[in-house]
């Protein structure tokens, strides 16, 4: 049986990346401090999969810790979740933030390398591309200037890991997510929602559950067919699932080299108004909204090239935006 450290695995990506890992049959590890997440997940986890995973309360700050972790156990790869990620937050609070998404990859590198373990999956995130010359995103356009600390370390963390594939045997796959929603189907695991929702579905699914009074759509004058923003939402299962395929590549070594990039993306691109009709169409509850100024930082629109990574890794979405809609309803009425 293969073991996978997942760190972060406790949060909204990483819980659903176990459930897949174990369904495929790895041996998972999981490190989280819990600072965004809840330890009842682990025992969501364990009722969706049969399988309880090996838990660390570990900080990966803590470089100790760290060291113990990978001097104690052997894994076949590790995928790299935990990272503050709130975007507003990470200008309030930059230091902390680099301390965090940067000091903690630093150590999980390092003590990679000093214990032979050459696996690595690394989220990173089409905010590395800002507004993009061209539509759709290959993962051959140009990296723009960060437009927030959290980007920035995004940015930061693949040049750290590409530097550090030049100097170890270490072969990484940085995944590269477009807007990730939704939930798992059995409605056990999702998103917890942190303060004032800063994205679209958060924020949709709490005022039609009647938690916030009204969405604010920022911005009806873009350059789009309907004049809100375009983003590609997908599905946070086939994200989760991408993991495993890039995973097992790294594994089976059938790696072009030895640092790699990935768009995971639908190829589809929706405005905020067709994700707002959609919503109200599967779920039946109307979303009050209003029209308003844009947001500083917001780009007009972002959608995947998936050809890259259907062909490459074999990998595409099976699940449509109206799954992913309802399945964040359902998750939402469960809290
Ligand atoms: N959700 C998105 O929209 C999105 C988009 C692009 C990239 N990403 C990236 O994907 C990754 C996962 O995102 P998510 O939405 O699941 O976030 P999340 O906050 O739900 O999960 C992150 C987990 O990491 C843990 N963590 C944070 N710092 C830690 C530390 N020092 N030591 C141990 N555990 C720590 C948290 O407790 C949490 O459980 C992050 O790196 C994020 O930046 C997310």
């Amino acid at each position: 049986m293969k073991k996978v450290l997942v760190t972060g695995g406790l949060g909204f990506i990483g819980s659903h990346t176990v459930v897949e890992l174990q369904n495929e049959g790895f041996e998972v590890y999981i490190i989280d401090n819990l600072s965004n997440s809840k330890i009842e997940v682990l025992d969501k986890i364990t009722s969706i999969t049969g399988v309880k995973p090996s838990f660390f309360n570990i900080d990966l700050r803590d470089k100790a810790a760290v060291k113990d972790f990978f001097a104690n156990n052997k894994v076949d790869g590790t995928i790299h979740f935990a990272a503050y990620k709130a975007v507003g937050e990470s200008v309030q609070i930059p230091l902390e933030y680099y301390e965090n998404n940067i000091g903690s990859l630093v150590y999980i590198l390092q003590e990679m390398k000093a214990n032979n373990l050459n696996n690595f999956i690394f989220s990173s995130s089409c905010t590395v591309y800002g507004q993009a010359d061209e539509l759709p995103i290959t993962e051959n356009a140009p990296v723009k200037p960060a437009e927030s600390p959290y980007g920035n370390t995004k940015q930061i963390g693949e040049e750290i890991i590409k530097d550090a594939t030049k100097i170890s045997e270490l072969k990484a796959i940085a995944l590269r997510y477009f807007n990730p929603i939704g939930s798992h189907e059995s409605a056990k695991i999702g998103e917890l929602p942190i303060g004032v929702p800063q994205n679209l579905i958060p924020y949709v699914v709490q005022t039609a559950a009647g938690l916030r009074d009204e969405l604010s759509v920022f911005g009806s004058d873009y350059n789009t067919p309907d004049g809100t923003a375009v983003r590609d939402y997908i599905h946070v299962v086939d994200i989760a699932k991408a993991h495993i395929v890039a995973l097992k590549r790294l594994i089976e070594d059938n790696n072009k080299s030895q640092f790699e990039v990935f768009n995971l993306g639908t190829g589809q691109g929706n405005s905020v108004l067709e994700v707002i009709k959609s919503f109200e169409k599967v779920t039946g509850k109307k979303v009050n909204f209003k029209l308003v100024a844009r947001r500083e930082g917001d780009v007009t629109a972002a959608y995947a090239d998936t050809n890259y990574a259907n062909n490459e890794l074999g990998w595409k979405t099976e699940l449509s935006l109206d799954e992913a809609l309802l399945s964040a309803w359902k998750w939402q009425e469960t809290l």
